[in-house]
């Protein structure tokens, strides 16, 4: 009886939700009855955030075993976006999908901060590889993240002794490093028109900043006790084939420096060379830097797991490798995610149980384990 009356209860919430849609009883910008329902689910949190580009990169945490929606409030829909309330390794989180690149990943990020109880986000991806030492199905786990298509490009003639326009005002800076383009040409040491891009470091506004008062950041790094955490999915056992072609080597979990991200496809091995060069990247990407940004203005801890799909343009003079191997990067990514999870909750296990074996002192913290 208790069981009927909880579904009718559930379908009555339901109706009331789509008839507030649909006449519109709004309060602001969020409608009401939305707010109502985020508020509810916030009551039960907080929740790990869990980001994700695109669906084909969310489908394998969604159809896992790991996975189980919220029966109550599966999930919220809104500004175009669906965050799937749940649980994954039995611990709370919400998991949002972003579409491509810098805008969308960075405008998800914040509305999954500022309408969410979140205490920490976790994203997932595939990723291009500029790190020769590493294979296509390894998980990459770097420390650090840029975004670099913040660019200053220098007008023809001028090089590195040149003032850029506005780099007197403090707008932007000769300190990052440049990418020359005729570095790169071939036979002809003749310089080109495209002359130079200075990479700019980012404005960033801190919520315990002042309102207003920029200041800059570039290489961004990840929550530390996330990356030490970390080490302890290197080791782990991966998915190394497509159908009956399998990799030549089983691929590994790896934590490495750094990680880039720029609203450009990098299917190039020049600037694939480039990167790893100067700035010893190992990952490429479209979306980390942005969650990265908004992570650290909110000041959220935040990790990026990034399973590398293709070469960025340094592999196979045919076709980018990405076609085949997609699949296959973003299910060991998931792997890993789901891996972290669970460590993610011993970790605190363990943390709470030396904080139980301390003075009583502690009690008030002993009430969040
Ligand atoms: C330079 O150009 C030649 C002729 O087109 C080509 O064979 C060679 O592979 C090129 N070298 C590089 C590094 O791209
Ligand atoms: C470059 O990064 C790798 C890991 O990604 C690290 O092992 C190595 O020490 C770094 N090299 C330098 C020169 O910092
Ligand atoms: C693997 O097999 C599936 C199903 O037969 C097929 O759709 C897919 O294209 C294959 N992938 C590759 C890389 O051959």
């Amino acid at each position: 009886m208790h069981k009927v009356f909880r579904s009718v209860m559930v379908l009555l919430e339901w109706l009331l939700f789509i008839a507030a849609s649909v006449i519109g009883i709004a309060n602001g910008a969020v409608n009401q009855y939305a707010w109502e329902r985020i508020s509810r689910i916030n009551q039960e949190g907080p929740y790990l955030g869990i980001v994700v580009p695109n669906s084909f990169e969310m489908s394998p945490l969604l159809q896992s075993s790991s996975f189980v929606p919220n029966n109550k409030f599966p999930y919220i829909d809104f500004a175009g976006r669906r965050f799937r309330i749940g649980r994954v390794e039995d611990k709370r989180v919400i998991v949002v999908m972003t579409g491509l690149s810098m805008v969308n990943a960075g405008i998800t990020t914040e509305l999954l901060l500022n309408l969410f109880k979140i205490k920490g986000i976790l994203h997932i991806g595939i990723a291009g590889n500029a790190n020769p030492e590493l294979q296509i199905g390894d998980v990459t786990i770097p420390q650090y993240w840029a975004h670099l298509g913040l660019w200053n490009w220098q007008r023809f003639g001028d090089g590195p002794n040149d003032e850029l326009a506005l780099e007197s005002n403090g707008d932007y800076t000769r300190k990052i490093g440049y990418l020359k383009f005729s570095d790169y040409n071939n036979n002809t040491r003749d310089d080109n028109l495209l002359n130079n891009v200075w990479f700019q470091p980012e404005e960033v506004f801190p919520i315990d900043g002042y309102p207003e008062i920029r200041q800059h950041a570039f290489w961004i790094p990840v929550n530390d006790p996330y990356f030490s955490l970390a080490m302890k999915l290197e080791g782990m056992e991966l998915g190394g084939c497509v159908n009956s072609t399998c990799l030549p080597r089983t691929p590994k979990v790896i934590r490495v420096e750094r990680g880039v991200s720029a609203n450009v496809f990098v299917d190039n091995a020049a600037y694939r060379k480039f990167l790893h060069s100067n700035f010893n990247v190992t990952t490429i990407d479209m979306e980390s830097a942005a969650v990265a940004l908004v992570c650290l203005q909110q000041r959220t801890p935040f990790l990026t797991i990034r399973a590398l799909s293709d070469l960025a343009g340094g592999g196979s003079s045919i076709s980018n490798e990405a076609a085949t191997f997609a699949p296959l990067a973003a299910s060991n990514a998931v792997e890993v995610l789901l891996k972290f999870i669970s460590l993610l909750n011993l970790e605190i296990q363990q943390i709470c149980e030396k904080l139980l074996n301390l003075h009583s002192f502690f009690n008030l913290i002993i009430i969040f384990c």
